[in-house]
């Protein structure tokens, strides 16, 4: 290659990351959902002006659902990777976006496939109860996959000698086994939000509002979910709040969720919880690498994508399935 023909090749990757972007996006999103017969789907955990133009704003399972029942061509997943793979395992004739491919979740990136199998196959007589938050390929691997609103339900209706493998929060494991009263093996994979509240700095905030309740998301540290007076799933942390005579509540699950509780209650007061260090650890760093910049570009050039080969659909949906029918 000439200096030249280097020159236009490195010159034309900067056109397209210089890429134009329209001054009134969200006008622009709206047009290309229209067009491509798109839905939308968002989690409480992206930025509120993303939030704000979804179809279905919702938790795991919830997307999940819708994901399982558009009739849209196009589904479009404001969310992290293991959401928009599990839409795609749901609905394979659909194409899947997903605004960055990076999204991922520190959960799923800490239980790789290869050793998820040496773990099972370490106690084959157990059953794999999943966390929805990991791959496609450790969704394969497992018996039922659950998310943090099933998965007291689902493990409720395991027969009581069957042993039970969870993976791979540590956190929501220790809950569920509290709250079950089942022994459970478990995986030691943890949230990297949800672990940095400050069980500490959480007392300090609560002897400034006496009169705040704390509501945490079932991926604290026990500590956390010591002092809390609700727990639950981003949907059920949110019906709460709305369904509550209180005035007043700490916040410990990502940041992100304080913006439909603001617009569900604008008499009320959500104060975030504080992370151990003074850095902005409560927000989800894959969550927030999807923008509304990227948001519009994915549905422009309709990439980047989600693939998956059918035999990885076939093998990943069964535990879902499992899942819809016992929650
Ligand atoms: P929910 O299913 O409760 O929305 O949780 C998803 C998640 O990633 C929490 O960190
Ligand atoms: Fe994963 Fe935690 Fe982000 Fe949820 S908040 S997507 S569990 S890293």
């Amino acid at each position: 290659m000439s200096m030249n023909e280097i020159q236009i090749a490195q010159s034309s990757v900067e056109t397209t990351e210089l890429e134009e972007i329209p001054v009134n996006l969200e006008q622009e999103i709206l047009f290309l959902k229209q067009s491509l017969n798109a839905v939308l789907l968002a989690h409480y955990y992206q930025e509120s002006e993303i939030q704000d133009l979804a179809d279905i704003v919702g938790d795991s399972l919830e997307l999940s659902r819708r994901a399982a029942t558009t009739d849209a061509d196009v589904i479009v997943f404001a969310g992290v990777h293991f959401m928009a793979e599990t839409a795609k395992i749901l609905s394979p004739t659909k194409q899947v976006l997903l605004p960055d491919l990076n999204a991922g979740c520190s959960l799923a990136e800490g239980c790789p496939a290869l050793l998820f199998k040496q773990f099972r196959e370490q106690h084959p007589d157990h059953i794999a109860i999943t966390y929805i938050n990991c791959s496609a390929e450790v969704k394969a691997l497992s018996d039922i996959i659950c998310t943090s609103s099933n998965a007291e339900k689902i493990i409720r209706q395991i027969p009581e000698h069957t042993p039970i493998l969870f993976a791979p929060d540590r956190n929501l494991g220790n809950y569920l086994i509290k709250k079950t009263g089942r022994r459970m093996l478990l995986w030691q994979g943890t949230c990297i939000v949800h672990e940095t509240f400050s069980a500490k700095k959480i007392l300090h905030l609560k002897t400034q509002y006496p009169q705040a309740k704390l509501i945490a998301h079932p991926e604290c540290e026990e500590i956390v979910l010591n002092q809390a007076d609700f727990i639950g799933s981003t949907s059920a942390l949110l019906r709460h709040v709305q369904q509550s005579l209180e005035k007043e509540f700490i916040i410990a699950t990502e940041v992100g969720i304080i913006h439909q509780m603001q617009k569900a209650c604008p008499d009320k007061l959500f104060i975030p919880a504080p992370p151990e260090e003074s850095c902005a650890c409560n927000q989800c760093p894959y969550m927030k690498l999807n923008t509304m910049e990227k948001l519009y570009l994915c549905m422009k050039h309709r990439s980047p994508e989600i693939t998956l080969s059918d035999e990885l659909i076939r093998r990943a949906r069964l535990p879902i399935q499992r899942m819809m029918e016992m929650s």
